[in-house]
């Protein structure tokens, strides 16, 4: 079985973050998104990987590499504009050839990897073999229909009206079987490809569609609010290290992960959080679910339930909660009165103050 990992898409829930970085790179305790995809496929003893990219080619090639780190084979293949995932199978399909493949969106992430459902496939072998999760609201994602056996009946990208609250979450298993249900369907309302309706074309022709519901934490990655929760999780199981240094007069409570090379004075640190290599905590609280990446510096200041991306200066600032901080951004304080807010901010910034 190989593994086709789509790593394309703009991104534009995740803007001002996505106008310089790709939406599967942005940091869980501090390591992107894809990562763990990509780890999970490790671990489903998948070792020949394809990732497609699209205009961030150069940032996930620099992060990805050749692979090697999970003991992959990574290839890329560029996807020059975003038709669908579909369109993105159809793509990969001479480097498929005839071989089973799962395809994993690299912005989905799942906790407790695909091992299982990987080892269901191999064993009984279905046409296509997909991944279900009950959702709060169906209408933003696939949703299939099941009938009393569990089969699935039906599937319908992004309906008004939901059958069911089962979204299809983005991890799919796939014989060869699709690359003619692909060829056969049609862009979509949205003007893409979409795998839900070669996969409704599957099922139309009678091919074996099988299910699993999804037992353990699924996200689609797709705004800040999801990052921050699924950064949550994450930091929820770390145990604590510290390969940093830390002065007599800071206090460490909880799991903390101190990076090597990061130093942490005068501050309460407060667990689970994760602070990276040559970042400075001075003066400050750091409090749980934060993850505070490499060379920042974080003086007198408070922040919580956060994620601050690498170089961001965050200097004097009570108090930050529910943020997440991009790429060497920096929030210091005025000079002097009169007391206003001076903001240099990117497209697409949202900043809330109380005022
Ligand atoms: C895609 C699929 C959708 C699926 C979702 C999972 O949606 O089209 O069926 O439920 O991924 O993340 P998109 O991310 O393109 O909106």
């Amino acid at each position: 079985m190989k593994a086709l990992v789509l790593s394309g898409g703009s991104g534009t829930r995740m803007r001002p973050l996505t106008h310089t970085s790709a939406k599967q790179l942005v940091p869980v305790a501090n390591q992107p998104v894809l990562f763990y995809a990509l780890e999970g496929i490790a671990e489903a003893e998948v070792t020949e990987v394809c990732v497609i990219v699209g205009d961030t080619e150069q940032e996930i090639r620099a992060a990805v590499g050749d692979g090697s780190r999970w003991g992959l084979d990574v290839t890329y293949i560029r996807q020059d504009r975003p038709l669908g995932l579909a369109h993105a199978v159809a793509t990969a399909r001479p480097w498929l050839g005839s071989d089973d493949f799962v395809m994993y969106l690299g912005d989905n992430f799942l906790l407790g990897g695909i091992a299982e459902q990987a080892r269901q496939f191999r064993a009984s072998r279905p046409d296509a073999q997909i991944m279900l999760a009950q959702v709060a609201d169906p209408r933003a994602f696939g949703v299939a229909t099941l009938d009393e056996a569990g089969r699935v009946t039906a599937l319908e990208e992004k309906p008004d009206s939901p059958k069911s609250d089962l979204a299809l979450v983005g991890v799919y298993f796939f014989s060869p079987a699709i690359h003619e249900a692909v060829a056969a369907i049609r862009p979509s309302a949205r003007g893409e490809l979409e795998i839900t309706d070669a996969l409704q074309r599957l099922i139309e022709d009678g091919a074996d569609v099988r299910s699993s519901i999804v037992s353990g934490y699924w996200k689609d990655t797709g705004n800040a609010m999801d990052m921050l929760e699924v950064n949550r999780l994450v930091l929820d199981r770390i145990a604590s290290r510290c390969d940093g240094a830390v002065d007599a007069h800071s206090e460490i409570v909880g799991r903390v992960v101190i990076a090597e090379g990061a130093t942490v004075r005068g501050s309460r640190v407060v667990g689970p959080a994760v602070i990276g290599p040559g970042t400075t905590v001075t003066g400050s609280y750091v409090g749980p679910f934060t993850s505070i990446a490499e060379n920042c510096s974080i003086s007198g200041s408070e922040i919580e339930y956060s994620i601050v991306l690498p170089g961001a200066i965050i200097d004097g600032v009570r108090r930050i909660e529910a943020s997440v901080i991009g790429r060497n951004v920096e929030i210091v304080p005025t000079t002097r009165a009169p007391h206003a807010h001076r903001l240099l901010l990117g497209d697409h910034s949202k900043v809330q103050i109380p005022s």
